[in-house]
């Protein structure tokens, strides 16, 4: 058997089809999840770029450890979303972005940017919409007093949290929960299914009927090249 140090593996080629971008405010834990992914090929992508729209956020930090390329656009700086928009599209196309995955990003998108990248922008949210959309999505299921909530990964589409929903995972509430500890137990999930629902977008094979993010058998290859 030879031995073969690290410099004689060759790093697969990824195809630019699977250059992710990811968009973040904050901790970046969901962010953390898809590099972790990545790095143990449970999702086949790279990372292009991790763009932050503010420039503490903790995300940054884990981005720039893995060795992400990272960008901060700090939208105070710009006169108007669509120039806020215009420059995050720059940034992303600059790096051949084909896949948008926004993660804790607390910008609402213009149309502009929506057109940009069509059904190519993925968003993970704390609740099982189309129940609680908007902020404080785990706070709203407790005082709504549900039994069961959960995550959401959906693509992006004009309306906030309303897209066609690719995966979801159930979290039951517990009678002694706040906010925190049930917070605990969605991110769990959402860090589960949004490396898996990315991987299921770029392997192709579905397409939207209606409202219906539905996938197809593997023969039927006609869509199967999408990204
Ligand atoms: C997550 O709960 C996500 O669902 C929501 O914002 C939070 C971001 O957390 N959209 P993190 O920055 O990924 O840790």
């Amino acid at each position: 058997m030879t031995h073969k140090d690290s410099s004689d593996i060759q790093a697969p080629v990824l195809p630019e089809a699977r250059r992710l971008g990811v968009l973040i405010s904050g901790r970046g834990s969901n962010l953390q999840a898809i590099i972790d992914a990545v790095a143990y090929e449970r999702l086949r992508a790279s990372i292009a770029l991790v763009i932050s729209n503010r420039p503490e956020a903790p995300g940054l930090a884990r981005a720039a450890r893995a060795g992400i390329e990272t960008a901060c656009l700090d939208h105070r700086r710009f006169g108007s979303r669509q120039a806020f928009d215009r420059a995050l599209v720059t940034e992303l196309r600059k790096r051949s972005v084909r896949l948008v995955c926004l993660a804790g990003f607390m910008r609402l998108l213009s149309v502009e940017f929506l057109d940009a990248f069509p059904h190519a922008i993925l968003n993970i949210h704390p609740s099982l919409l189309p129940a609680f959309p908007g902020v404080d999505a785990q706070r709203q299921a407790l005082e709504h007093g549900v039994k069961i909530t959960g995550a959401t990964v959906h693509l992006v589409s004009e309306a906030l949290d309303s897209g066609p929903i690719i995966l979801q995972a159930a979290v039951p509430v517990q009678d002694d929960d706040t906010p925190e500890t049930l917070s605990g137990r969605i991110l769990v999930e959402e860090h589960r299914i949004y490396p898996e629902a990315i991987q299921m977008v770029l392997d192709g094979g579905w397409r939207i009927v209606g409202r219906r993010f539905v996938r197809f058998a593997a023969e039927d290859s006609v869509e199967r090249s999408r990204f």
